[in-house]
């Protein structure tokens, strides 16, 4: 199963990925995680990034094209794969296409959570994160067993630097200016991948966003398989 999870920051990709990665024992690739590996390995793409994430830009296509064509080339993504934090812009979406259909293995799904603007706020305002495996945490609505620990390993949590609100903010309105118009390119059929296209409510509680998106993925993985048999 080959899927994307689209949003605006902090509607719950991370969080809902690490969910369906585990279910349909495929890869999770976070965009966000390799950049963040990258800027704490100090390495030459994480120089190159540090400053744009810290103030809530985006890295640039040239950059991230090749380093996700790189990503899907490896062994684990013959089974399919879930995307998260890529495409983020029209070029994206389209070089992504071209790369797959040269590979024939269209994405099946876009799967695109909404939750209103003030609440992303709220959400990323508390979220605290496990850096070494990008597990996600919330002070109220998703906290670890023991306050500022990871549940599984007991190492402390972080606040992302770009979990500012001024920083929210401003990857909001990038959000909206570049994002947004994959919706239509998705939802319209713009993509030459043509994928099963679907809009779920991501203000629920976790529990019930996960049950609602395993709905679809059960469904409609089921008949992905039986085409691919
Ligand atoms: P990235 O890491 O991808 O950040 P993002 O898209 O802004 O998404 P977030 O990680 O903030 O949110 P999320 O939707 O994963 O929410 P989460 O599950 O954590 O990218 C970071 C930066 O890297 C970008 O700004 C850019 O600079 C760069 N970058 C990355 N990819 C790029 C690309 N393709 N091109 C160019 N630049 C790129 O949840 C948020 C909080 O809410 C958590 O605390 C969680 O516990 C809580 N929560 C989750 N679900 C619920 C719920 N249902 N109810 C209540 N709380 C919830």
């Amino acid at each position: 199963m080959r899927l994307v999870l689209l949003g605006s920051p902090g509607v719950g990709k991370g969080t809902q990925a690490k969910f369906i990665s585990q279910q349909f024992g495929i890869p999770h690739i976070s965009t966000g995680d390799i950049l963040r590996a990258a800027v704490s390995a100090e390495s030459p793409l994480g120089k190159q990034a540090k400053q744009i994430m810290n103030e809530g830009g985006l890295v640039p296509d040239e950059i991230m094209i090749p380093l996700i064509e790189e990503r899907l080339q490896q062994p684990d993504c013959k089974k399919g794969f879930l995307l998260d934090g890529f495409p983020r812009t029209l070029e994206q979406a389209k070089s992504l296409d071209q790369l797959l259909n040269k590979h024939q293995t269209p994405l099946n799904f876009v799967i695109q959570l909404t939750v209103p603007e003030e609440e992303i706020i709220n959400r990323l305002s508390g979220r605290r994160v496990h850096p070494a495996s990008g597990r996600v945490y919330h002070i109220l609505y998703n906290p670890p067993q023991y306050t500022g620990l990871d549940d599984l390993t007991n190492e402390p949590l972080i606040q992302r630097p770009d979990d500012e609100e001024d920083t929210i903010r401003n990857r909001l309105r990038v959000y909206n200016q570049q994002t947004k118009p994959l919706i239509q390119f998705y939802s319209l059929s713009s993509s030459s991948s043509h994928p099963h296209y679907y809009e779920i409510n991501g203000s629920k509680p976790v529990q019930e966003v996960s049950i609602d998106l395993n709905n679809i993925l059960n469904r409609e993985g089921s008949k992905v398989k039986q085409k691919i048999h």
